[in-house]
């Protein structure tokens, strides 16, 4: 039986969401905080109930590559990832298995089709946190194997328009190779929306009066995108992103949503969107694609 992506979630990785979830892996303890995200994340895993799948396929705007698009290529990653912003937040220890059979069919099939790809086969190598935090809350239990994409530099070398073309091209591949291998695939990109945020933290990180957007301009930006999302308007989305990147200094850059677009086939159905919320003034969306409504949608 053919391969099929089973959803794609735009899953937001701040790391002060695993924070106030207090997970036995994370190391600093927190009080509450960032509700609205962490029960959009809730209403996500209770969507995926039904659906069962294979592996969790990630790409992270953290594991930044400057020539062509790398892959975890050994079945088993174990240390202590700390933000090296907020360490004061995030020193989780991750113990991660991954399906190193389908990262290679993904990493060929881009190949085939014109792009650099690199396995990672060095067993210190450090996974970095935008994976971790999308993985643990898509699914705390752990209990998939994943494959990890990183997030090639285009935009910044080259041009939005340019890195947008080469994370476009890599979702294709992702999609062919998923349908190839016979597997059900559960697809993360990890990036925020709007991304200016404060550069001064409150003494209680979770207080949550210190929380909100950091600027109006950014919040219109923010729905805008949003209202493209849920009426399936995601070609029209991809023509604005290159100026929704500069103009709300958009994680977006970073090419993972641009990459599930291209897995998605860019969706013409409307996406479900599960929360919508702020940490340290960013604009995060946790926001899902069920491919069985493309059916749907065109009878
Ligand atoms: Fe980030």
């Amino acid at each position: 039986m053919a391969g099929r992506i089973v959803a794609g979630v735009l899953a937001p990785h701040p790391p002060h969401l695993v924070y106030a979830e207090n997970p036995p892996q994370n190391e600093p303890r927190a009080e509450c905080g960032w509700e609205t995200l962490r029960w959009g994340y809730e209403r996500l895993r209770k969507s995926l109930e039904p659906r069962d799948y294979d592996v969790i396929v990630v790409h992270s705007p953290h594991w930044k590559t400057v020539v062509g698009h790398h892959f975890l290529g050994l079945p088993h990653f174990a240390s202590k990832s700390v933000d090296p912003i907020f360490p004061n937040l995030f020193r989780f220890n991750y113990d991660l298995n991954v399906d190193v059979e389908l990262s290679q069919a993904i990493a060929d099939e881009a190949k085939a089709g014109g792009l650099t790809t690199k396995m990672m086969t060095n067993p210190e190598f450090r996974v970095d946190y935008g994976t971790i935090i999308s993985c643990h809350l898509a699914n705390p239990a752990w209990d998939k194997p994943i494959v990890a994409i990183s997030s090639n530099r285009a935009h910044y070398y080259f041009s939005n328009e340019v890195g947008q073309t080469e994370q476009l091209a890599l979702g294709q591949a992702t999609a062919r190779a998923i349908e190839k291998s016979g597997k059900r695939a559960l697809l993360l990109a990890s990036n925020s929306l709007s991304h200016r945020h404060f550069t001064e933290e409150g003494e209680l990180p979770e207080d949550m009066s210190n929380e909100h957007i950091y600027h109006h301009g950014q919040y219109l930006w923010d729905m805008h995108a949003l209202k493209l999302m849920r009426e399936g308007r995601i070609r029209e989305f991809l023509d604005e992103m290159p100026d929704f990147i500069e103009q709300s200094v958009s994680e977006c850059k970073e090419g993972s949503l641009t990459w599930l677009f291209g897995a998605l086939g860019i969706p013409t159905y409307p996406a479900e969107v599960h929360a919508y919320g702020t940490v340290i003034g960013t604009g995060n969306a946790v926001v899902e694609w069920d491919p069985s409504r493309a059916a749907v949608e065109a009878k």
